[in-house]
């Protein structure tokens, strides 16, 4: 089955946060993708606007169950239905996760650069952030293990991860993903793993996906796993995720913790999210593959246009992490914005300022439109 990530779809004046909220700019900063998402998804969401009516939702069994099978075929984990917690949106429960895990003077630790909420939910729970940046070895983005080592205190309850790592684009192997675990089981910290670009790895022999949802029970059990088919799908405007908590003691913390803070999930997310999981697998692979040549091409146009910035092809997502401390300027995306037109995400908001983060997720005439306006604006 061939589908088209090729022929513009226009986003402005559609109530489009990427779009609308700077109109006058060209937008390759927020996460969503340009595309259609794909047609079994839109056919559950046609049949179910056709029922016409939009009362209170819960999770219908085939939801469930489509949740359960991809859990088992995709990510090789046999969860039960208790251990799933349906949740409106990922953020929210990285901020829960936070809240239910932390008291007064304790801490989350994190690895920079990292998506913005990761910097921010401690906020919530009102307690402290540790942050420890990423390192970078032969090539490749690392954990700097020995930073985490001396920034780790005994206040320190949580650990948040983000596999793929966004910004990085870099899927940890198995040897660091289970070094991270036992990390936490040193420190007594609960492992909160954000897994929502999990579907979106380029080539999955080389570079697998481990969840944490597969490491042995004892160290499974200190971690909260979160995942959503919103990213690769592209619905994330439809707001719809889930957190999967082993232990029940954790679990019923996280649940409870959400007292009358979260409004009742979307009807229409869970029919989209059942149709992504059961019958989204073509689209999914044709994306990615859609995802890599955008991927390469913007990587061969910074190494030969762009010389002065320097980026590391991403083994997952539509995310470019590029370093334009070259520039000297205090703020990159704001250089950019005054000098191409173009709207990108500040690497300060990552906690590492003069870097920028440059969404692909675009058809190809356009990602090459944006390449050229950045490059242009380097002289
Ligand atoms: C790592 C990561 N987590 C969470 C989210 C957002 O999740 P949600 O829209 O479900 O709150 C994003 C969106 O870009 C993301 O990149």
């Amino acid at each position: 089955m061939t589908f088209d990530f090729d022929t513009p779809i226009t986003r402005r004046g559609t109530g489009s946060i990427k779009f609308d909220r700077r109109p006058e700019l060209e937008p390759f900063w927020v996460a969503d993708m340009d595309f259609a998402s794909a047609p079994e998804i839109l056919e559950a969401l046609h049949r179910r606007v056709e029922h016409g009516v939009f009362g209170y939702a819960q999770a219908h069994e085939g939801l469930n169950a489509a949740v359960l099978d991809y859990l088992r075929t995709r990510r090789s984990a046999e969860v039960p239905l208790e251990q799933i917690i349906h949740l409106g949106g990922l953020v929210p429960a990285l901020s829960l996760a936070a809240r239910a895990c932390c008291g007064p003077g304790e801490a989350v630790l994190t690895c920079t650069p990292v998506y913005p909420p990761f910097l921010n939910v401690h906020h919530d729970a009102r307690v402290a952030l540790v942050t420890v940046d990423h390192g970078f070895e032969d090539g490749r983005w690392i954990f700097d293990w020995a930073a985490m080592e001396r920034a780790v205190t005994r206040q320190t309850r949580v650990f948040l991860l983000c596999n793929p790592q966004n910004p990085l684009g870099r899927v940890f192997s198995r040897a660091e993903v289970m070094q991270l675990a036992l990390f936490c089981e040193a420190h007594d910290l609960v492992l909160v793993s954000d897994e929502i670009h999990c579907d979106l790895i380029f080539d999955e022999a080389a570079t697998p996906h481990v969840s944490a949802l597969n490491l042995p029970p004892a160290l499974a059990k200190r971690t909260i796993t979160l995942l959503s088919p919103s990213k690769t799908w592209n619905i994330a405007g439809l707001g719809y995720a889930y957190a999967v908590i082993p232990d029940a003691a954790l679990r019923h913390r996280f649940a409870a913790t959400r007292g009358h803070t979260l409004s009742e999930i979307n009807a229409l997310s869970y029919y989209a999210a059942e149709a992504a999981y059961r019958h989204g697998e073509p689209w999914r692979v044709a994306l990615l593959a859609y995802l890599k040549t955008n991927r390469d091409s913007l990587v061969d146009f910074i190494r030969t246009r762009g010389p002065e910035l320097s980026v590391v092809a991403g083994d997952a997502t539509y995310l470019a992490w590029l370093d334009a401390r070259s520039l000297g300027v205090a703020s990159p995306a704001g250089h950019w914005e005054q000098r191409a037109g173009l709207l990108l995400s500040d690497g300060a908001s990552f906690a590492w300022p003069g870097w920028i983060r440059f969404n692909f997720g675009c058809p190809h005439a356009r990602l090459m439109e944006g390449l050229e306006k950045l490059c242009r604006a380097l002289t």
